[in-house]
């Protein structure tokens, strides 16, 4: 198959990235600085292993244009894609928020966190959609969060979970267009909490390493692991329902 991850210089993105090459996937790279020596080092290590399997794309995800251009040379060089992780996410908060969680608003976090975690994933799948129609079996996995989920206790995180849980609605909603208008391709699509992983972001709160989580979600592409039909296909890396 051929997947494209955004966000895969580091964190849960690179070990996708690394999982699907060992599995003997085509994997499509997204960075946001493209293959710079320092900044993807990781990623250009993989790439001495594996020079015809691994393209590693210059994408922000926030940039239109970036990622119309991305998405025309994949086309141009493969002609489809199998899957898309849109798994590029920022976190600008920290744990216990500093002041009025209302008065002392950060207006511009707060966009920047909707503009990544949502229009992001908007963007990417918008120029990515033609390629994903173009394969015989597509499947597209949205990072979220757990904490997108409507809860009546806890404030914390306050622009990461609006943005997860808008994540989460736009996901419902494309499902829902792809079976009501697009029901002959077949698609899967999945809304995905990838578990507390010992990354940059999540390392305060880590249960996982994200190796462990990219074992579970590349399980649940090449459909090692089945998931149950579910209205709200919200789930785990291990495939487990969440709650929403
Ligand atoms: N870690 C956790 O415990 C946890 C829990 C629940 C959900 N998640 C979700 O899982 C996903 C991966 O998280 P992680 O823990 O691996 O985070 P991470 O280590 O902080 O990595 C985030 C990745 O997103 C990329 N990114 C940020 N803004 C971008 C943009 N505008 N365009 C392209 N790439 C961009 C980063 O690239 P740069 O290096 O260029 O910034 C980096 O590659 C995220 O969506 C996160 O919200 C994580």
């Amino acid at each position: 198959m051929i997947g494209l991850v955004t966000g895969a210089n580091r964190g849960l993105g690179y070990e996708m990235v690394k999982e699907g090459l060992l599995r003997g996937h085509t994997m499509l790279a997204g960075c946001r600085k493209g293959a710079d020596e320092a900044y993807a080092r990781d990623l250009l290590e993989q790439k001495t292993k594996y020079p015809d399997s691994l393209l590693i794309l210059e994408m922000d995800v926030i940039n239109e244009e970036m990622v119309k251009g991305a998405a025309e040379r994949v086309r141009q060089k493969y002609g489809h894609i199998d899957f898309l992780v849109n798994n590029a996410g920022v976190l600008f908060e920290k744990m216990v928020m500093p002041g009025d969680a209302v008065a002392d608003l950060n207006v511009e976090m707060f966009r920047k966190t909707l503009d990544v975690n949502v229009t992001g994933t908007a963007i990417v799948l918008k120029y990515f959609i033609g390629l994903l129609y173009a394969s015989e079996d597509a499947c597209i996995m949205n990072i979220t969060s757990e904490a997108g989920h409507l809860t009546p206790q806890g404030y914390n995180y306050l622009a990461y979970s609006v943005s997860k849980h808008a994540a989460n609605m736009y996901t419902q909603k494309i499902r829902n267009y792809l079976a009501e208008e697009k029901a002959d391709r077949h698609m899967r699509i999945y809304m995905i909490h990838p578990g507390r992983m010992d990354t940059i972001m999540g390392k305060e709160n880590a249960q996982i390493p994200p190796s462990e989580s990219a074992l579970g979600l590349l399980d649940i592409l090449d459909r090692k692991k089945q998931i149950p039909d579910m209205d709200v296909p919200f789930i785990n890396y291990r495939g487990e329902p969440m709650p929403y």
